[in-house]
């Protein structure tokens, strides 16, 4: 800092990424029927949604090989291999949402937007501390269309609002770990940059 300026500058800084998946339409297929053998079931509790996660052993291999080019892409950007530890499907009927979440101190955790039907909710994330001059906490939502990836720090809090579309809204989200060394052998690695 030097001593002659007077400026703003930031102590902290969240990151995310946005991926546009070149050829959705063909990946939307190979995803769909992917799933087709991982079906979701709804959930019962606070929130409402229905959910594969927890019973989708194999998921990650096959997704992994499906959406190759974007996390090698991904992968190549941020100028590390990570390792894909978890993966699940979620979807949302007409009313149905998720409340605020996050996935682990550790990492970074994807969502790709399979059905965003008009009137469904994008994700919402929470910033992790309040405005110093409205003592209130930020709400942000990432502008994206169907098929976009968004990736962010998995420590970050977000929901899903009610889905007001008579459509499913359905994501696929999933949890990263930037030291594959310390996660299962058996996990998909990104070595090949
Ligand atoms: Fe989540």
């Amino acid at each position: 800092m030097e001593k002659s300026t007077l400026q703003q500058e930031s102590l902290f800084n969240i990151p995310f990424w946005g991926i546009r998946i070149a050829d959705f339409q063909q990946k939307k297929k190979e995803l769909v029927t992917l799933l087709e053998s991982y079906p979701e079931k709804e959930k019962e509790g606070i929130q409402e949604f229905a959910s594969n996660q927890g019973s989708v052993t194999g998921l990650v291999e096959q997704f992994a090989s499906i959406m190759k080019q974007e996390l090698e892409d991904f992968s190549r950007e941020i100028n590390k291999d990570f390792a894909i530890i978890d993966i699940w499907s979620v979807s949302y009927a007409q009313g149905e949402y998720q409340s605020a979440h996050n996935h682990s101190a550790l990492g970074l955790s994807g969502i790709l937007y399979l059905d965003l039907p008009k009137d469904s909710p994008k994700t919402t994330y929470i910033q992790p501390w309040h405005d110093y001059e409205t003592d209130t906490i930020r709400y942000i939502e990432v502008p994206i269309v169907e098929g976009d990836i968004v990736i962010v720090p998995s420590f970050v809090l977000h929901f899903s609002n009610p889905n007001k579309s008579k459509n499913k809204k359905r994501i696929i989200s999933w949890d990263m770990k930037l030291n594959p060394a310390i996660v299962p052998p058996t996990k998909v690695v990104l070595e090949d940059k």
